[in-house]
């Protein structure tokens, strides 16, 4: 495995690649690496001759009283941990190899945005989008690999891809949890020892509201009243949102039908989490 830190070294290497005709799988993360993490790495793995991860947490998308600075981090267990499932390349660029000035443009994204983590963190989803059209310009891979847990994400990268036309095949995989249920995120490691009791409230709602869609329930509104009263009192989170909408639109539904997402995030001490259900209903 070789590790980059330039963007000029990673470009000319994986032209290269390109040129002897090998497909590129691309893996964007903020490191930390958990079994998420490597559940895309390693579908990248099966379906490419090349697998590139990169790992930069992105200044651009998070916002100021947000968690940047305290974001975890371990190069080093990172780099183990990519070792052994046999990536090719880790792109390790720091912040100013990213953004060495202040940028003349960047990418502002106009739909899908104005509800969920869009709403709740303006500016969020246009550093992501920013970040990832540099990102797919450097590595210009086959595939790009992105996890539903961050469902919204999926569906800017999705418009992203169709606007901007990148001729990159956007690859959807399905979230990955704990035993308990709760979806694994590297910010879990900033729960309170009581909050992770908790937080498995989080995915217990969405599978109880799941049960009652298929027992016939089809009234957005007492779904999501259902699931806010549950974690209310399982938790001491601080609902920041549980909302039903259409996938990947983002739309508002007033009966369930078609591809829907029952998505929500939850504020403890130190740290917001998010999950979601995506289901198609009949
Ligand atoms: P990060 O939170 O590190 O996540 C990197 C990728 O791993 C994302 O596509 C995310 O959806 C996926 N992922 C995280 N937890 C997962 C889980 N439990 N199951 C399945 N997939 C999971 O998302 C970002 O970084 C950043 O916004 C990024 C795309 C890198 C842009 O900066």
């Amino acid at each position: 495995m070789k590790v980059i830190t330039s963007i000029k070294e990673m470009q000319s290497e994986l032209s290269k690649q390109k040129s002897l005709g090998k497909e590129i799988g691309y893996v964007p993360t903020m490191g930390f690496l958990h079994e998420g993490h490597l559940t895309l790495l390693n579908k990248a793995r099966q379906e490419n001759e090349i697998v590139v991860l990169s790992i930069f947490v992105n200044p651009l998308q998070f916002g100021p009283t947000e968690d940047f600075s305290t974001y975890p981090r371990d190069f080093e267990r990172d780099r183990a941990l990519a070792e052994a499932e046999r990536i090719d390349y880790l792109f390790y660029p720091s912040v100013e190899e990213m953004y060495p000035n202040d940028s003349s443009v960047k990418v502002v994204v106009q739909d899908r945005t104005d509800v969920l983590c869009g709403a709740s963190r303006p500016g969020h989803f246009n550093g992501v989008a920013t970040v990832i059209t540099k990102f797919f310009n450097i590595m210009m891979p086959t595939r790009a690999y992105f996890g539903k847990k961050d469902a919204q994400q999926v569906a800017v990268i999705a418009g992203l891809i169709a606007d901007f036309h990148f001729p990159i095949e956007l690859i959807a995989v399905d979230i990955v949890r704990e035993k308990d249920g709760l979806a694994k995120s590297s910010r879990n490691i900033n729960l309170l020892p009581e909050e992770r009791q908790q937080a498995t409230i989080l995915y217990k709602s969405l599978q109880i509201a799941k049960k009652a869609i298929d027992e016939g329930e089809r009234n957005p509104l007492g779904l999501i009243n259902m699931i806010s009263e549950m974690i209310t009192s399982e938790s001491n989170g601080q609902i920041d949102y549980v909302e039903i909408f259409s996938y990947p639109q983002l739309k508002q539904l007033e009966k369930l039908e078609g591809t829907i997402i029952i998505a929500l995030a939850v504020k403890f001490t130190k740290v917001r989490l998010i999950d979601n259900l995506i289901m198609h209903i009949e």
